[in-house]
């Protein structure tokens, strides 16, 4: 069975000893994990170790970076490669997001490029995907994801496909409290996976993990989670309460 995942994204919150808090609460109301479920973090960059060593001795938790740079290494002042990434341990890092092609202005190749050297450096990529909402409403969305998945991810091979971690993020979603219908979570995901396969086959396309995130909380979760080509799901602000993300946890499949 694909590996299903509750991943969080904290973006741009908590100091690190709230970050520390939260960690605490959430393991001491956590079920156990069966093995084909993960529970990652995506901290920010100065927690990754502490948070890291809090998670130590709980199986199938990781801290993921939210980004990584685009360059190997050098003069870039404020940036953290891939390679750094690496060094610390770490298995997983968040590429794409919306609000770092949005804000920051990644575009496809350069997310091609940091997908590179993520994989050059054994980490697995949470690739995030996604369209704006005039783009739903003008129903291009598949042609739309297919774009951001052929420009930056479909240059590798199929081994190296099996280790992405895709999640489809409608940015009409994301942080609204307006999230897409199961249905509409369903249709896409399978959608990704057809891609997928056309490109890689099905055996390749039916290990990859497909994660739903947009305004996921506690009382969706278990209906989303549900869906058969929905393998879990990439929360913002509901992972900031451990409640509510310990309750996701324990929607997964
Ligand atoms: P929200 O869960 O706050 O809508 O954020 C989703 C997201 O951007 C996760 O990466």
């Amino acid at each position: 069975m694909r590996k299903q995942i509750a991943a969080a994204n904290w973006k741009m919150n908590l100091t690190l000893q709230q970050a520390e808090q939260l960690t605490h609460e959430l393991l001491a109301s956590k079920r156990n994990l069966g093995a084909n479920q993960l529970v990652v973090f995506g901290v920010p960059f100065p927690y990754l170790l502490p948070i890291k060593n809090t998670l130590q001795g709980n199986g199938n938790m990781y801290v993921a970076a939210q980004n990584c740079s685009d360059k190997k290494s050098g003069a870039y002042t404020g940036e953290t490669s891939a390679e750094m990434l690496k060094s610390i341990g770490l298995k997983y890092v968040i590429i794409g997001h919306s609000e770092r092609r949005e804000y920051f202005n990644e575009d496809n190749a350069t997310l091609a490029v940091k997908v590179d050297l993520a994989l050059a450096n054994d980490l697995q990529p949470i690739f995030c995907c996604g369209e704006p909402l005039s783009v739903r409403e003008a129903e291009t969305q598949n042609s739309y994801v297919e774009k951001q998945l052929n420009e930056s991810l479909f240059h590798l091979s199929a081994d190296q496909a099996r280790y992405f971690v895709v999640a489809y993020e409608p940015i009409w979603a994301i942080g609204t409290g307006r999230t897409a219908s199961s249905d509409q979570a369903q249709e896409m995901h399978a959608h990704i996976r057809s891609v997928f396969a056309s490109k890689y086959g099905e055996d390749v396309a039916n290990t990859i993990s497909i994660l739903y995130g947009g305004s996921v909380k506690a009382a969706n979760a278990k209906e989303i989670f549900g869906q058969p080509d929905v393998d879990g799901g990439l929360v913002g602000g509901a992972s900031l309460v451990a409640d509510e993300f310990a309750s996701i946890i324990n929607s997964l499949k």
